[in-house]
């Protein structure tokens, strides 16, 4: 069901690479709620072609950009800009890659290239996209900036890897740039913090079928899907949220509050 809730609205959206993907659905109700929406993936996943069907579904241009290229990004900043005739409202990072992870390096053996590249891509992207948007002034005032967490940036989910350092700064990015964005221009940075979702990143984490099915069972009202993040999204991008500015939000079923559920216990006592 629609609300209307972005009408009028203008946004972009990163990092929608297939179905699976949150970013996708996120799109979708962007779409749905009437905002008007640009793509960007980097160049690898437009080779892949899927996002096409999206950008056609969405009526949406695809303008590609490597998060890690203060180039591209400027670049897509500014074809977006010439594409509404001004700045956007939101923004969704919806990013995230891990070469210690795709490599099975262990944490505790990782390969500081590795890192280096995972934390560019996966981090560091946030700081760059909110500085290049700032120094460009792309975002309009009262505009909504949300990225993507995962609870591994508080707690230790051994084969999440670096990603769990990515996450940890990737919140801390968006608590304090959320201040200057905020004082310059009233816009608003969050993280959301999601369950595990089965997506192209998620299934390469090791043993995840695992952390899927123990969320699961951790959570009071089990995990939050894509579809679910998306719609949180969709009121973080509203103006119903105004006011809420650098939190990390759990959208996790209120798995990240629970110590331990019956469903646990009996299949501890099995
Ligand atoms: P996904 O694989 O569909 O999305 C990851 C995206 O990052 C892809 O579209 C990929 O092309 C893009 N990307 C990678 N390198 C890039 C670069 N250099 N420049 C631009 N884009 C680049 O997977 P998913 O799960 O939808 O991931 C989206 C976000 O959600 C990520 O930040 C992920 O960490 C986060 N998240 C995912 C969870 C899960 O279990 N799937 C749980 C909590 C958070």
């Amino acid at each position: 069901m629609a609300y209307n809730l972005l009408k009028g609205k203008k946004g972009i959206i990163f990092g929608a690479l297939n179905e699976q993907s949150i970013a996708w659905k996120v799109a979708q109700r962007c779409h749905a709620e009437g905002a008007e929406i640009v793509l960007s993936n980097s160049p690898l996943a437009l080779r892949m072609g899927e996002l096409n069907n999206l950008a056609a579904e969405c009526n949406a241009p695809v303008i590609g950009a490597d998060v890690t290229s203060n180039e591209d990004l400027e670049n897509l900043f500014a074809k977006t800009k010439e594409h509404f005739g001004g700045g956007v409202d939101f923004i969704l990072h919806s990013i995230g890659m891990s070469v210690n992870v795709r490599k099975g390096i262990p944490y505790y053996e990782n390969n500081y290239d590795f890192t280096h590249k995972g934390f560019d891509i996966s981090a560091l992207s946030l700081h760059r996209v909110l500085q290049l948007a700032m120094k460009h002034d792309v975002i309009n005032e009262w505009g909504s900036v949300v990225a993507l967490s995962y609870i591994a940036a508080q707690r230790v989910f051994p084969d999440y890897n670096d990603m769990a350092d990515n996450k940890a700064v990737l919140e801390s990015i968006a608590r304090n740039f959320g201040y200057y964005y905020g004082t310059k221009k009233k816009v608003r940075v969050n993280t959301v913090s999601q369950s595990p979702t089965r997506t192209t990143a998620g299934s390469g984490v090791k043993g995840f079928e695992g952390f899927i099915s123990y969320a699961e069972k951790m959570s009071p009202l089990g995990n939050a899907n894509a579809d679910q993040c998306a719609d949180y999204c969709i009121t973080l991008f509203s103006d119903l949220t105004k006011m809420v500015t650098m939190q990390n939000l759990f959208h996790d079923g209120g798995f990240s509050f629970t110590g331990v559920t019956q469903a646990v216990i009996e299949q501890m006592e099995k």
